[in-house]
């Protein structure tokens, strides 16, 4: 499989394994006010790099994220809007001199581009369900190096479609040969898994529906009853109302066979037009639809456009003064959850923006009472001022006379990025909280859910986890050294529950190795054999 190298690109492959795990920091909560529908409760917006917040989400989230959708800056080099087109802003600069070094000086654009996106899609790869999809917007400026990455973290196998949406509604004329379009590249986790949605039908197909013959089921379109090919049992002669004989149309066949055939007509699910003569077509119902397959071609006026987008969120967001200058439609976005998530799913958006994601969450879960919940992150301050509130206003309400939008409801939990939980000296950040240590501890030593116990739990305030097999128990204490001494096994009273193993972390163990294994008794020390991730 063909590889794409750049500058710096070993410096990163590897790098999302090195960030420090972060804790973040619950800051509010906003619940949308009483008088408004119900919507999902529990969704997060948070504060802060990317990096650093997709890392944090991992012990909590690894494997559970139904639905990805990015647009991440699209490096085209243009540097008057206020976030980090061109990978300038300072906060990234700093991140790629410090991960990068020296050789970073030396980066073009596109390079500097690669290096803040590939560590992020990998740990974005670690966070979606082994069912769910990832959708990336991109223009030409970055589409074929974005493929080629997206190929070597995804896998080519599970490349699913690379969907071009009109973004434009006209060509711009001070140029000759204008762009109207722009990537939205859709990749699984494990593509034989995935189960993709039909999309409900447009205002121009719904008015196609129509009832000539006042059918009791209702209105309906008719479709060819043809199929291409040659099937000896679908090759039979059909006999019209009106008594006209009708073969299949030449290299076809009859879509099903004469029996089912007899039983369609029997229940007047075929139609030969309105004098009873025609070829034979198919009835299907809107009251029976699925809606229509999706195509990779997203017209602007089935999912709106860049001018659509601006608009909305000016409505939304009319007091404000820098108003979002690159905001995707709702449509658009509503468009990739119809296909790709069903009423629970967890979606997640690591380059916010003005909150298009929560937004389209929001008006999807109030249409069909579903309850998809949404992650946000967005690292620069206007998170709270531009993101979050358009939030809490489509939440709320907003607008006024014609203008005005009903709140969709729902509630949401606003976090920043908070302290590492490990110091620079690789000790144990106390600060943090014993907690925050024991989830850590918990996720990496791979404790099953159903296996964690709480601190108050029946047999020893250090117990982690208890599987049948093994106990993981984590000696710990802020302020003492801890020694896994005869003292500490005589604390631990499990009785017929007592497992084979027990996997034991404290600062001090006065046992030996002789010792440990006769009592099936795995030593691990603290901070040393905490594993990072
Ligand atoms: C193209 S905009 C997204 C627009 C969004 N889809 C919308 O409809 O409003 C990209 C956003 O990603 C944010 N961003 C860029 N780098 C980031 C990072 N490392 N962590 C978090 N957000 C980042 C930018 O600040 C910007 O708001």
């Amino acid at each position: 499989m063909p590889t794409l190298t750049w500058v710096g690109k070993d410096k990163v492959v590897n790098h999302h394994t090195s960030v420090p795990f972060r804790v973040l920091q619950r800051e509010s909560h906003f619940d949308a006010p009483d008088g408004t529908p119900a919507n999902s409760t529990d969704n997060r917006i948070i504060h802060g790099d990317n990096l650093a917040a997709l890392k944090s989400l991992l012990p909590e989230f690894e494997g559970k994220i139904n639905c990805i959708y990015i647009d991440p800056p699209y490096n085209t080099g243009n540097e008057s809007w206020v976030y980090n087109d061109a990978v300038n802003d300072p906060k990234i600069k700093k991140w790629l001199g410090q991960v990068v070094g020296k050789e970073g000086e030396d980066l073009s654009r596109h390079d500097k581009w690669l290096c803040m996106m590939y560590p992020r899609l990998k740990l974005l790869h670690r966070l979606l369900a082994k069912d769910g999809v990832i959708f990336v917007s991109i223009d030409d400026w970055e589409a074929g190096t974005l493929r080629l990455v997206l190929d070597e973290i995804f896998g080519t196998n599970n490349f699913v479609a690379n969907v071009v949406w009109q973004k434009r509604t006209s060509p711009d004329s001070r140029l000759r040969l204008g762009d109207a379009h722009e990537h939205i590249f859709c990749y699984a986790k494990g593509k034989k898994l995935i189960v993709l949605n039909k999309i409900p039908q447009s205002e121009k197909q719904l008015s196609n529906f129509k009832n000539p013959d006042n059918d009791p089921r209702g209105a309906w379109v008719s479709t060819d009853f043809s199929a291409q090919g040659y099937r000896p049992n679908q090759m039979y002669k059909i006999t019209t109302p009106s008594g006209r004989e009708v073969s299949p149309p030449s290299g076809n066949c009859w879509k099903n066979i004469e029996s089912v055939f007899l039983e369609l007509v029997a229940d007047n699910r075929i139609w030969f037009g309105k004098e009873g003569n025609g070829v034979p077509r198919r009835k299907t119902y809107l009251n029976e639809s699925e809606g229509v397959s999706a195509w990779t071609w997203w017209s602007n006026g089935d999912v709106g456009h860049s001018q659509e987008a601006k608009s909305e969120i000016k409505d939304i967001l009319s007091d404000c003064e820098d108003v979002f200058d690159t905001p995707k439609p709702t449509r658009l976005i509503e468009r990739i959850l119809q296909i790709a998530t069903n009423k629970n799913a967890l979606i997640l958006d690591s380059f916010a923006g003005s909150g298009t994601t929560a937004h389209a969450v929001l008006k999807l879960n109030a249409q069909d009472q579903g309850n998809r919940r949404f992650i946000l992150i967005e690292m620069e301050d206007y998170a709270d001022t531009i993101t979050a509130e358009r939030v809490r206003r489509v939440m709320s309400g907003y607008g006024e006379g014609n203008k005005q939008s009903a709140g969709l409801g729902g509630s949401f939990d606003y976090y920043t990025i908070g302290a590492a939980i490990f110091n620079a000296d690789d000790t144990l950040n106390e600060a943090v909280g014993v907690e925050v240590i024991r989830d850590y501890v918990s996720y990496t030593e791979g404790i099953a859910t159903e296996y964690r116990t709480a601190q108050d739990n029946a047999y020893t305030q250090y117990l982690l986890g208890l599987s049948p097999e093994t106990a993981w128990i984590f000696y710990y204490e802020p302020d003492a050294v801890t020694c896994l001494d005869l003292n500490f096994l005589g604390s631990l009273k499990f009785g017929a529950n007592k497992p084979e193993t027990a996997i034991i972390y404290a600062d001090k163990c006065l046992f030996n190795k002789e010792f440990l294994t006769k009592h099936g008794i795995i030593f691990k020390k603290i901070p040393r054999d905490i594993s990072r991730f």
